[in-house]
């Protein structure tokens, strides 16, 4: 099967005030349609970044960015990625409904079938019967709960995440993590999901992608072989985590 996303060297360099950050260098990696990716690595080096030139809002200095749309999709009307951030960034002038339709008014879908959507988005993230409360009156968990149904509710292709439970006090990170398996397991979404949590990272997803270096580059690419449901205390997955972490200080000390 075609990957969903190719990337191949891509190098990005921020310019600020006469000043040269390259951030990232020598890039490659693919994903398949399907796959739930992880990608791990230290603060500031470089996961947002990677995020956001494959959304479109960095240009990369070097290389290329493919990114291959399913065949059924509203050819050019919806964008094939979502991104839901660690903040829900929820407009607080809109009800829940139409913070969750925004996506969709954006690019123009009509009122009738934003509002569909919407509610079935909502319902998908267990929030239907909160669709006409205002965001101030939603908790932290709700919010980002209302953050992801806006994401799903344009069907991306890609639904990115950029470390979107890391605010949340652990019970309700726990519970949201729980509920993404099960919205993963009902929509078959491809996930590109940034955490600093190996943990995290080793009890969602297929596989994890460790960025490491000054610019950042692919590190290890490590697949989880271990069927979902998973539990959460299974020694399998704290070995798995071990080794990743051993693998992430092995790499910062050789730079
Ligand atoms: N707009 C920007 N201009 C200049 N430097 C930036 C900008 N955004 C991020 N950086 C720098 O790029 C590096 C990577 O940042 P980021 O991708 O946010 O890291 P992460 O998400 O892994 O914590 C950091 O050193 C950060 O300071
Ligand atoms: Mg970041």
């Amino acid at each position: 099967m075609a990957s969903v996303i190719d990337i191949r060297g891509l190098a990005l360099t921020y310019e600020r005030d006469g000043r040269r950050t390259e951030v990232l260098r020598g890039l490659d990696l693919s994903i398949e349609p399907g796959e739930f990716v992880a990608i791990v690595g230290e603060s500031g080096v470089g996961k947002s970044t990677l995020l956001r030139v494959l959304i479109g809002l960095a240009e990369p200095s070097a290389g290329t960015v493919t990114v291959r749309p399913s065949p059924g999709r509203e050819a050019g009307r919806l964008p094939p990625m979502a991104l839901v951030f660690q903040d829900s960034r929820l407009l607080p002038w809109r009800r829940v409904i139409a913070n969750v339709g925004f996506g969709l008014e954006w690019h123009g879908v009509a009122a009738a079938e934003r509002k569909r959507r919407a509610q079935a988005m909502l319902d998908l993230v267990r929030l239907g019967d909160l669709a006409g409360r205002w965001p101030h009156q939603l908790s932290g968990g709700q919010r980002q709960r209302v953050s992801l149904a806006r994401a799903l509710a344009v069907e991306p292709d890609v639904l990115l995440m950029d470390e979107p439970f890391s605010a949340l006090d652990s019970m309700t990170r726990e519970g949201l993590q729980d509920e993404l398996l099960r919205i993963r397991r009902e929509t078959g979404r491809t996930i590109l999901f940034v955490t600093h949590d190996i943990d995290e990272a080793v009890y969602l997803t297929d596989r994890v992608i460790v960025l490491t270096g000054r610019p950042a580059g692919i590190g290890a690419d490590v697949r989880v072989g271990i069927p979902q449901p998973r539990r959460r205390r299974d020694p399998a997955l704290a070995e798995i985590g071990r080794a990743l972490r051993a693998e992430l200080s092995q790499l910062s000390s050789e730079l």
